[in-house]
């Protein structure tokens, strides 16, 4: 047997592959691997914290491609990745998510015959000027095998051409990893104290918000980071919003002038938080406010309510079977999304519903991926 080559790279992705790699070594025989960081997060925050907490293994290997543009980023990914398997001769590699570090490897490995096994595969959100739709069309098109979160991800494959036997519904490794750390995460009052918050345990009581903002789309320009934030002050005035900034957005926020528009007696502005922290703060929040992907899926499954500032997510179930809400970057929006989930009682104290989670969102999405992978041995492992 050859180790399958598994490939991680930015913070969404820790979560993610943490419980495959354990499904691989609990495997009765273990799934050999070895796992590569392309090092496109670099920042302790954004990596060895997560790493730790997550209990991933040291990388055989970081690529340290560091930040660039995407082109940039991705050829660096795909230069070093094909020195790593020349050294490493695996069976097959496994990637995951969305990422540039997604798409690089992959394309790595299909130019070298090696079979391709992406995890959450067929998720589509049907608008190409976002880096990550362009990452999941080329990443899924090179694919051997294609393991999906839910259902409807077969129906795109199947209108792209997979072949449907090379696709399985295997439910989301990201809820496996909520459900295996739910007894650590951090109630909210300890992470607001930690970050200054001038009233850590009032803000809890009398309820507060959780924003995250990163889409190149909603901060990379000042027009819309700053709608976006007065937007949110908007929120802010009736429910303080507490607010982890990825670095990027920080560094905009600085850059355009904008840290005016955060009010600290009503604003939290927050590092990028660890994994336990940051699921305890959205557990313990009134509402979420969010444009990223994984954040729509967590609070799915936490029953927090979630208004998603984008005009389309590549994740319907979480609007279908879950808590979200696609309400897009307009104020007025925002504003009336908000007055809504407020005047039918979503945001009281103690109105939190039951989760619903979404089909094989069942914290054993990781074991079905090492059972089908074993069970296609010869191909991906390289078994006799
Ligand atoms: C990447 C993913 C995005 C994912 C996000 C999660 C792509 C195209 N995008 O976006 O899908 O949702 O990760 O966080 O792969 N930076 C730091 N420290 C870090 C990492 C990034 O300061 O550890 C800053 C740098 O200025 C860097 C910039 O953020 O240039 C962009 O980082 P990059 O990895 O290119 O994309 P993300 O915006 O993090």
């Amino acid at each position: 047997m050859n180790p399958i080559l598994c490939v991680v790279g930015t913070r969404p992705n820790y979560m993610k592959m943490a419980p495959i790699l354990a499904a691989f070594d609990a495997h009765v025989p273990p799934i050999p691997y070895r796992l590569v960081h392309t090092g496109q997060h670099y920042d302790a925050a954004m990596e060895k914290v997560f790493f730790d907490a997550l209990g991933l293994p040291a990388p055989y290997a970081n690529l340290a491609v560091g930040p660039g543009s995407h082109a940039v980023q991705t050829a660096r990914i795909m230069e070093r990745l094909d020195a790593v398997l020349d050294e490493v001769r695996p069976a097959s590699v496994l990637v995951v998510g969305d990422v540039n570090s997604t798409v690089a490897a992959a394309l790595v490995a299909a130019k070298r015959n090696l079979p391709v096994i992406h995890v959450e595969s067929g998720l589509r959100s049907g608008d190409r000027t976002m880096p990550e739709e362009v990452n999941r069309i080329l990443t899924d098109a090179v694919s051997d095998l294609l393991f999906t979160t839910e259902r409807g991800a077969a129906d795109n494959l199947a209108r792209e051409g997979v072949a449907p036997d090379r696709i399985v519904f295997a439910g989301n490794v990201m809820i496996d990893t909520l459900d295996r750390h739910a007894d650590r995460f951090v109630p909210a009052r300890e992470t607001l104290a930690r970050g200054g918050c001038p009233d850590p345990e009032g803000w809890p009581a009398r309820g507060f918000a959780v924003a995250t903002l990163h889409r190149p789309s909603n901060v990379d320009a000042a027009e819309p980071l700053e709608r976006l934030l007065v937007a949110l002050d908007g929120i802010a005035r009736e429910l303080p919003v507490v607010f982890p900034a990825h670095p990027r957005t920080r560094g905009n926020i600085a850059r355009f002038g904008l840290e005016r528009l955060i009010d600290p007696a009503r604003w939290l502005l927050l590092d990028p938080l660890p994994y336990f922290d940051m699921i305890g703060l959205m557990r313990d929040a009134r509402l979420v406010l969010t444009d990223s992907g994984g954040v729509q899926e967590e609070t799915t499954v936490l029953g927090v309510p979630c208004l998603t500032l984008r005009e389309n997510t590549e994740r319907p179930v979480t609007v279908s079977a879950g808590t979200n809400r696609l309400i897009g970057t307009r104020p007025e929006a925002i504003a009336g999304a908000w007055r809504a989930l407020r005047d039918e009682g979503a945001l009281a104290a103690g109105a939190r519903r039951e989760a619903r989670r979404p089909e094989l969102w069942d914290g054993r999405a990781a074991i079905r991926i090492a059972e089908a992978l074993w069970a296609r041995r010869t191909r991906f492992l390289g078994a006799g």
